[in-house]
């Protein structure tokens, strides 16, 4: 679990933009998302397969979702790193931070990224700048929500090291009006899970 964690941690100070080197010899750039970089979001997740979009916690190919994602974003309440290949997005990993005073030190980990350029170290690249993100704004553990049936998701977060905090019978309801069942694992950045101030 260590090595989990040593690898997809980078330890210096985050900059951007960076370059990150996948599996197929690729290379894509790491930047965060900024106020004008709607449409370009907007375009990758209407790139997305059904699928993928079928267990989306919002409808991010309304562009009235992606206008409160950028104010989300500029406000600070959420930080987005967008993976660019060629001037278009392939990817984004997002962390947001609670507002409920008692769940400040928390923050949950979304992250996406294109079909073509799966499996090929973009998503843990991507987890590594939300950690190092969630250590450097002062949170104590990242957390994810997922439905059973991602499974590149639970293998990805499993390989990060994230353990099982509960599991939610029926808890979301897909776009087709079908509920299921919500896994919520957690990973604790700040190395102390039961301490409050
Ligand atoms: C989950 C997701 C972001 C993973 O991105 P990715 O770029 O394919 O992941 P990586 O190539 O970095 O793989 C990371 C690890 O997970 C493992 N993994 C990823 N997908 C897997 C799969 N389908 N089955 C088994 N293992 C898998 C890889 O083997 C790798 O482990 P390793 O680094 O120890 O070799 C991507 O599949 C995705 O966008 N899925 C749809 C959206 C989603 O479910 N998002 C999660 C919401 S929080």
């Amino acid at each position: 679990m260590f090595r989990a964690m040593a690898e997809a941690m980078p330890t210096a100070e985050r900059s951007y933009p960076r370059t990150v080197g996948l599996g197929n010899g690729q290379s894509v750039t790491l930047r965060e998302m900024g106020a004008g970089d709607a449409e370009r979001v907007l375009a990758f997740a209407r790139s997305l397969p059904p699928d993928d979009l079928l267990f989306l916690r919002t409808d991010i190919t309304d562009p009235a979702v992606i206008a409160q994602w950028v104010t989300n974003v500029a406000s600070g309440r959420t930080i987005t790193i967008l993976a660019e290949a060629s001037g278009a997005v392939v990817g984004y990993a997002s962390l947001h931070k609670d507002e409920v005073t008692w769940q400040r030190h928390l923050g949950e980990m979304r992250i996406q990224v294109a079909p073509h350029l799966r499996a090929q170290g973009l998503g843990r690249a991507l987890a590594g700048e939300v950690f190092a993100l969630a250590r450097d704004t002062g949170l104590r553990k990242v957390f994810v929500q997922m439905t059973e049936e991602q499974r590149s998701a639970r293998a990805l977060v499993e390989r990060l090291g994230f353990t099982i905090e509960a599991l939610l019978q029926d808890f979301v309801v897909d776009r087709s009006g079908r509920t299921h069942d919500v896994v919520l694992m957690s990973y604790d950045v700040g190395g102390h899970t039961q301490h409050v101030d």
